[in-house]
């Protein structure tokens, strides 16, 4: 079940970012509007791929774990298989690393930047099975937006 207004965001988050090419900025102003637009989630950001690492980058939500290993958790499964994980219940991801302890589903889509891993972006919900099909289409939707926002504003991050 998704009341999430989608496209709207997206047009939105591609007026709110203009002509800046600030990654950076970009980046925080994205997360900003996604952790506020979306009901029933307790924590929202983006990692981003350093080496064979994710680090932690601006996000909404309680202080959270700084790095990732690229294949550990849902965050790094996401980035080693270039697919979006969507997990109803993170208490039976094997390995999910536990930022906090109120999420309990999570969303996790990897963001590619004219074709190269450049990070992914983390939603988690204090509700089991909070993210839907029609969540995850209009999730992946914005990322691509946010990706080509990127791509034309080099030096992410
Ligand atoms: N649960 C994630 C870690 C990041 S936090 O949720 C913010 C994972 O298993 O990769």
């Amino acid at each position: 079940m998704t009341d999430t207004d989608y496209p709207l965001l997206e047009s939105q988050f591609v007026a709110i970012a203009g002509d800046e090419q600030d990654a950076l900025a970009n980046s925080s102003n994205f997360v900003a509007l996604l952790y506020n637009a979306l009901d029933d989630i307790n924590w929202l950001g983006i990692y981003v791929l350093r080496g064979d690492e994710l680090v932690l980058g601006p996000f909404q939500g309680k202080p959270a774990c700084v790095r990732i290993p690229v294949g550990n958790g849902v965050c790094g499964a996401a980035a080693a298989t270039l697919q979006t994980q969507r997990v109803p219940d993170v208490h039976a991801f094997p390995g999910h690393i536990v930022c906090d302890a109120d999420s309990r589903s999570e969303i996790v889509v990897p963001l590619l930047v004219d074709d190269k891993l450049v990070g992914v972006l983390d939603i988690d919900s204090p509700s089991l099975d909070r993210f839907s099909a029609a969540d995850q289409e209009g999730i992946e939707s914005l990322c691509g937006a946010f990706c080509r926002v990127l791509s034309s504003a080099p030096g992410f991050i």
